[in-house]
């Protein structure tokens, strides 16, 4: 007997075949005094339900009786056939002969905290480990998937190598302390009763271990920078870490992060090729998760579709910083900022909505920021004022990719490193790549979460991890 799967299986052509249908009950309820149940069941390859019905003369029907509730696990072996009711075209018949149902694990109705009625994201954040089994997290963890799947069929088709780069560092890439520092638990390890050699005495594992501070990485740019620099085109895709403040809707302790490097490529090759990809993606969604897109629709964001078509529709608009801040400035008195702006503010994320919801209706591309406000590795523009950095912002969410031209003469990158209180001699080996056959190169780094938000309207970063980090949050 074929197992089916809902997504692909459960149409009408299919009516009339006897299949084995695994899944979890999202309700069920008894009919005809007992002799009948109807069962909502899921079988998490998409945000729908299936009706089955199960007739008191299918094997195993007796074993259900106070064990089906909301959770319970279930094999229901049956016929497919039309369905008399208008929610769906077919539902799966469980009645001899032939056809059984096997419950594979009860639940007690009174602990299990999920229910049909809908559940808030919060609520639904505090049991990270049994959200899955809700249509919204279902749907999130399928567009997930498929966008990690996007995005390595884009760069591998356009020529990228897939770089794993250390999780584990001493640089810091953004320059900016908010690394994670990494120790161990072992404190004076030893080996066969002997302490491990190590300079003046005992080898400390926490302080010693790695014979310098070492921390989790803030982005994986500067590693992936080297294979760019002798292979043309990399990308890195991994988990990056941030001890920033995370108590917003767009921030993470953990993140994951895409970070394509590109040789001899210019702000400009990077801008082209940070929006191929971002509609790569986002069509990739539209095509593969189309049923997960409309539940988003349905119980998220009215208008999403047509906000993503619209995303693949035009080219962003580009313009630069100081662009930016002059339309802002003259938008000010409507638009009411809570910071005031300026030529040199960071732009905050009021700002940077302004622009892609109000100002263009569109993704917009900020380029040539204020070097003050930027990393150390940016390429310093002919101005001597401002770095060849540009930031993608996406309408409802603001900075979804960050990138920039690298500084590849080697005077001006230690200029910068100096100017930023940083030490030239941590970054020894990226100031090597410009002593040896250096190249003007380019590169940015997506936010992945950031990137699910934009295609499922989802608001807060928290919804789209399965097992979101942030102050207070390392558990489950
Ligand atoms: O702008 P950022 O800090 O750039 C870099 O890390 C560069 N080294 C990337 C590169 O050029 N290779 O971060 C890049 C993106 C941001 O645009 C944002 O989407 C996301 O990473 N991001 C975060 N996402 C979730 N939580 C956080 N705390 C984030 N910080 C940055
Ligand atoms: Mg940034």
């Amino acid at each position: 007997i074929k197992r089916i799967v809902v997504a692909e299986d459960m149409g009408k052509s299919m009516v009339g075949q006897t299949v084995s249908l695994c899944g979890w009950v999202k309700t069920a309820r008894e009919a005809d005094k007992g002799k009948l149940y109807f069962i909502q069941l899921n079988d998490g390859s998409i945000p729908l339900d299936i009706q089955v019905v199960i007739d008191s003369s299918a094997k195993g029907f007796d074993s259900l009786k106070g064990q089906v509730g909301t959770g319970a696990s279930l094999k229901c072996v049956g016929k497919i056939v039309e369905s008399p009711g208008k929610n769906q075209a077919v539902e799966l018949l469980v009645k001899e002969p032939g056809t059984e149902v096997v419950l594979f694990g009860g639940v007690d109705a009174k602990e299990y905290p999920l229910s049909k009625k809908g559940h808030s994201h919060e609520f639904l954040r505090s049991i990270a480990h049994l959200r899955p089994r809700s249509n919204l997290i279902g749907s999130v963890a399928r567009v997930r998937a498929a966008l990690a799947q996007a995005t390595h069929e884009f760069f591998r088709s356009n020529g990228f190598l897939y770089v794993h780069t250390p999780l584990i560092t001493a640089a810091d890439c953004e320059g900016a302390g908010e690394m994670f520092q990494v120790t161990t638990m072992m404190m004076d390890a030893e080996k066969d009763g002997k302490p491990l050699p190590m300079v003046g005495g005992k080898f400390d594992y926490s302080k010693d271990f790695f014979q310098k501070p070492a921390f989790l990485t803030v982005s994986g740019q500067l590693s992936v920078e080297n294979y760019c620099c002798s292979l043309s085109k990399v990308y890195t895709f991994g988990p990056t870490f941030r001890a920033e403040n995370s108590h917003t809707s767009r921030h993470l302790a953990e993140f994951w992060m895409i970070e394509p490097e590109l040789a001899f490529a210019d702000i400009f090759d990077d801008m082209t090729l940070a929006e191929d990809y971002l509609k790569y993606c986002v069509k990739y969604a539209m095509v593969h998760n189309r049923a997960d897109l409309e539940f988003f629709e349905d119980k998220i964001e009215k208008g999403l579709i047509k906000r993503l078509e619209n995303l693949l529709a035009e080219p962003f608009a580009r313009l630069t910083y100081t662009e930016a801040i002059k339309i802002l400035q003259d938008e000010s008195p409507k638009a009411g900022f809570q910071v005031p702006v300026e030529w040199g503010i960071d732009l905050g994320s009021e700002h940077e909505r302004y622009l892609a919801e109000k100002v263009y209706k569109k993704p917009v591309i900020l380029y040539n920021y204020p070097k003050d406000i930027k990393a150390f590795y940016m390429r310093l523009n002919e101005d001597n004022k401002t770095v060849a950095a540009m930031d993608v912002l996406a309408p409802a969410i603001g900075e979804v990719i960050g990138g920039s031209q690298r500084e590849e003469r080697l005077d001006v990158l230690d200029r910068r490193i100096t100017e930023m209180g940083l030490e030239p001699k941590d970054y020894w080996w990226y100031r090597d790549l410009r002593r040896f056959g250096s190249v003007p190169h380019s590169g940015f780094g997506l936010g992945f979460e950031r990137l699910i938000m934009l295609t499922t309207g989802i608001e807060n970063i928290r919804d789209v991890i399965p097992y979101p980090r942030y102050p207070g949050h390392a558990d489950c």
